[in-house]
């Protein structure tokens, strides 16, 4: 079966499936509070795609050039049983690589059970190791030491670890070197994240972005590193490594640093859209062909048409286009 294309010559690769839009954190730059509060509806059940679901829905895509699979949110781990998806996806022919992206916090609980499903890494998001500036950033309070605990676990039962730290001026930029020292002891790769635009409730400023380079500078005073070649075509972070050899450091540089032009990523929300870019308004209802009993043929003839027509660019485009954004916690981060 020939793999479709979209518009700017990028196939489809990498698929990130938000299983839940809930979270037991409230990021100020994710889910502020006063938006995300008691009064938040959050989606239904009935109104989210079944484990079963979302299985086929990927076995169609994987003839179309789907070999990566993110499961993401919200929280994935408030999302009950997440291990037995987690096998459903591993037992599929084609499926190369699942990762799952999670705050941390529930992640003692559940490395045993997902290392024994399949999954293949974790990525946890940790944007500060001093107690106050974490429990001010996760917006509930909760304690490093949890998070800290869930990555020695994950690690316990084999899985490889990545650490993303959003960094955001005047909030944690003073976190910037205690994670680069905890990151080279602890063994696990760690990734800065430029702030960014997403979504319409964060209130984004351009001035809280601490860019890469500046990231980089602040690095470089304390430690050599030698920049190093992507490992891969489309790689979201550029890389350094440690001059000794122990670790590496990434900078995911999309708002100074666009990686657009090789963006192969297609998200799938909780209830079965599916965005073609993280800054997209609206996605495409899936949910509906895969509950009408349709031959799942449909599906793929679907996604491979929704992809062909596909230019989109936001981060290279930011600040000459404005558009209303959906929220990464529904769509997928
Ligand atoms: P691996 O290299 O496979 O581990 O995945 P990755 O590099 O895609 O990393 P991850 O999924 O952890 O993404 C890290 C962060 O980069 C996300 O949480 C986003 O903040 C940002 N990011 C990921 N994908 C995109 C994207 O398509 N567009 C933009 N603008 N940012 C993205
Ligand atoms: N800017 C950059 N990264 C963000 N994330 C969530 N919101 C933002 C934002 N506004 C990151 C989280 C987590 C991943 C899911 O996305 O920190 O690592
Ligand atoms: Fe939750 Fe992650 Fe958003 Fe924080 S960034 S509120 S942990 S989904
Ligand atoms: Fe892909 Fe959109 Fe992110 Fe660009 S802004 S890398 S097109 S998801």
């Amino acid at each position: 079966m020939e793999l479709p294309m979209d518009l700017l010559g990028r196939g489809l690769r990498d698929l990130r499936i938000s299983v839940t839009d809930r979270c037991n954190f409230r990021c100020r730059y994710c889910m502020p509070v006063e938006v995300f509060g008691h009064g938040h509806a959050f989606m239904p059940r009935e109104e989210l795609l079944t484990f079963e679901e979302i299985v086929t829905l990927v076995g169609t895509l994987i003839p179309l050039g789907i070999g990566k699979i993110r499961l993401t949110g919200g929280e994935p781990l408030l999302r009950r049983g997440l291990e037995d998806l987690v096998a459903m996806l591993a037992a599929i022919d084609g499926v190369e690589d699942i990762a799952v992206t999670t705050n941390g916090v529930l992640l003692a609980h559940h490395a045993e059970a997902l290392a024994l499903a399949g999954l293949s890494r974790v990525t946890v998001s940790l944007d500060a190791l001093d107690p106050e500036i974490f429990a001010r950033m996760n917006g509930v309070g909760a304690k490093v030491e949890r998070v800290l605990a869930g990555i020695s676990s994950a690690h316990a039962f084999g899985l490889p670890v990545k650490v993303n730290a959003v960094i955001q001026r005047g909030v944690n930029e003073g976190e910037i070197l205690p994670l680069a020292r905890w990151a080279k002891s602890a063994g696990v790769d760690l990734r800065y994240i430029e702030y960014m635009d997403v979504g319409e409730t964060n209130g984004w400023k351009v001035d809280e972005v601490v860019s890469g380079d500046e990231i980089l500078s602040i690095l470089a005073a304390e430690f050599p590193l030698v920049s190093r070649d992507p490992a891969y075509r489309g790689e979201v972070a550029a890389h350094w490594s440690h001059d000794d050899g122990a670790g590496e450091i990434g900078l995911i540089r999309s708002v100074t640093k666009p990686f657009c032009s090789d963006c192969q990523r297609l998200r799938l929300s909780a209830d079965g859209k599916i965005f073609t870019c993280l800054f997209a308004a609206e996605g495409h209802d899936l949910r509906g062909v895969l509950r009408s009993g349709m031959n799942p043929e449909i599906l793929a003839e679907t996604v491979r048409s929704i992809w062909q027509v596909r230019a989109d660019r936001y981060s290279e485009e930011r600040g000459r286009v404005e558009r209303p954004k959906a929220e990464m916690s529904y769509l997928g981060g």
